[in-house]
């Protein structure tokens, strides 16, 4: 299988709604990976994959964003340009929060080693804490730039991972589709093998499909269009999930989203196997729900989980950005970094406010 999933030709995929500064930077994010994965980037003790020398700086509005062999991909904002109209100044100003949120909130996810993993998992959660309602409506809880952002991740993953029951009540396609980028390889965790093959994902050929189920006689090689792989259980009959991402990356898929729902993420987290966990909070009150994180109680405040985390807003909606990683920031606020804030500049768009891509 071709493990970075599929492309599509870019004139199909709506830019419509990103700034121009935007969608440039996000051109320029994208071009980032694209040079991560492909091995073309000095990293110490490596050999470079092509004879010519790599870029290592590349324009965005207000500046650039550089690669250095330790630290990566960061952003490194141009020398202060001329004065401009007080008007003029004010709308570059903004353009430019707008592009370093961008930065801010994407490069982390692009770690330097070209072999290096990571591993994100998302929910769009209402304040009282569910990502869908009793009777499993999801679509949508959070706001239109959450929804664009879920494709940003898409686009910078290998693979997206869902449990079977998000494929069984939304009948997703889990593709690239709001913003330019490749469709990530997708992974359905259906240990009894109950979805019907029916399901979009099993059948639209849109981006290469792994059906992931327990081991067992007559296990079949396809499923719809999916290919079917087999992981080892636990004694109550889960699927392994250190051995799901340890298949994945002997696959080459070394980075993983997993976009649900929540029994799903809860699992990883719970399992120790997730870098980065972003919680979206809508201004919604479901009142009763599906719910989002379930992990054991932590009858000791001490020992709860208290992890470093950056915010982010999104249109209506907050983005926790939050460090999770094995022995990150869990415990008291002793050690765990602050929560970070990247303050809301107002905007006036004379009412008819482009929510997209409004992230600070
Ligand atoms: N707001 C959001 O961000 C968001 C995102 C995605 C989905 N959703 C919504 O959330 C709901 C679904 O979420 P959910 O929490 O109910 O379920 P889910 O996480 O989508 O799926 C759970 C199922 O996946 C399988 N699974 C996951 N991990 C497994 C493991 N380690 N071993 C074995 N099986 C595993 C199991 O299937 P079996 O039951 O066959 O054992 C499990 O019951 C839907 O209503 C969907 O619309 C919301």
């Amino acid at each position: 299988m071709n493990p970075a999933g599929s492309s599509k030709p870019q004139a199909q995929v709506a830019t419509a709604g990103l700034s121009p500064e935007a969608a440039r930077a996000w051109s320029a994010i994208l071009e980032a990976r694209r040079l991560v994965r492909a091995g073309h980037l000095p990293v110490p003790g490596a050999t470079l994959a092509s004879d010519s020398p790599p870029p290592t700086a590349l324009a965005v509005s207000g500046g650039f964003i550089v690669w250095t062999a330790s630290a990566g991909w960061e952003p490194i904002p141009a020398a202060q340009p001329a004065a401009e109209p007080a008007n003029q100044a004010e709308a570059q100003a903004e353009a430019q929060a707008e592009v370093r949120a961008l930065l801010e909130l994407y490069l982390p996810l692009l770690p330097p080693q070209r072999t290096a993993t990571l591993t994100l998992a998302h929910l769009g959660q209402s304040l009282d804490g569910f990502i869908a309602t009793t009777r499993g409506e999801s679509r949508y809880i959070t706001g239109p730039a959450n929804i664009r952002h879920l494709h940003c991740l898409r686009a910078l993953a290998d693979a997206v991972l869902v449990g079977a029951e998000t494929v069984a009540a939304d009948d997703p396609r889990l593709t690239t589709r709001l913003v330019p980028g490749d469709n990530p390889v997708r992974v359905i965790l259906d240990p009894r093998r109950r979805l019907p093959q029916e399901r979009q994902v099993f059948q639209d050929g849109a981006a290469p499909t792994l059906l992931v189920c327990a081991a067992g006689p007559g296990t079949p090689r396809n499923w719809g269009q999916a290919e079917v792989v087999t992981v080892a259980a636990t004694a109550e009959g889960r699927l392994r999930l250190d051995a799901l991402v340890a298949e994945l990356h002997r696959r080459g898929l070394r980075r993983l989203f997993v976009e649900g729902g929540g029994l799903t993420v809860s699992r990883f987290l719970a399992a120790g196997l997730l870098d980065r966990l972003h919680l979206a909070v809508a201004p919604l009150v479901t009142g009763e729900g599906r719910r989002g994180l379930s992990l054991p109680a932590s009858p000791a405040l001490a020992e709860c989980m208290r992890p470093g985390c950056r915010v982010f807003r999104m249109g209506a909606d907050i983005l926790f950005d939050c460090e999770v990683r094995a022995g990150a920031g869990v415990g008291t606020s002793a050690g765990a970094e602050p929560a970070r804030v990247i303050p809301e500049r107002r905007r006036d768009h004379g009412g008819a406010t482009p929510d997209l891509f409004r992230i600070y």
